[in-house]
């Protein structure tokens, strides 16, 4: 099932989420639902609160459906460590039309417990770096235009709030 995407603006978003807890068939469901909603949006990360829900819960796949062992499943996840830093333009699947340039660490080490609940730990760089950091800000309620300027971050509201007056939001 492809779920619609969640926009900024809506409390799910900004709001911390709850744990995981159960690792049984819903939560496998849930997951390719997420999978397949991520695909159909052609994103590379997505996190549950874009589905609506407040699980602390996120799907990565850096190679946006083309190889099958990309397919990460992160639940409950924490960054470990951080080395270095890479500036690059970001978007989200809740802010559409909108990115901005984000510093991130170049590479970056997650823990997480995959689908079954068994706990892994991962390094990841370059792209997959980013995502970890930017799906796990999405799981503590935070979204990328929170890393930018106060003055970028304000033009971004404005225009939002414009959009949402003509109901193009
Ligand atoms: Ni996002």
């Amino acid at each position: 099932m492809i779920y619609p995407i969640t926009r900024y603006g809506e409390a799910v978003l900004e709001s911390p989420t709850r744990a995981v807890e159960k690792f049984d068939e819903d939560l496998a469901k849930l997951c390719e639902d997420m999978f397949e909603s991520m695909y159909a949006a052609q994103g590379v990360g997505l996190a549950a609160t874009q589905i609506g829900m407040s699980k602390n819960l996120a799907v990565i796949d850096v190679s946006v459906g083309k190889n099958p062992e990309a397919r990460l499943v992160l639940a409950n996840p924490e960054i470990i460590s951080v080395e270095g830093d890479q500036r690059e333009e970001e978007g989200c699947l809740s802010l559409p039309g909108f990115r901005g340039n984000v510093l991130r660490p170049a590479y970056v080490t997650v823990r997480a417990q995959n689908v079954t609940g068994e706990t892994y730990e991962m390094r990841g760089e370059g792209l997959l770096a980013r995502a970890f950091c930017h799906e796990i800000d999405h799981l503590n309620g935070i979204l990328f235009i929170q890393h930018l300027s106060m003055l970028k971050r304000d033009l971004i509201k404005r225009r939002i709030r414009k959009l949402k007056k003509t109901g193009e939001w």
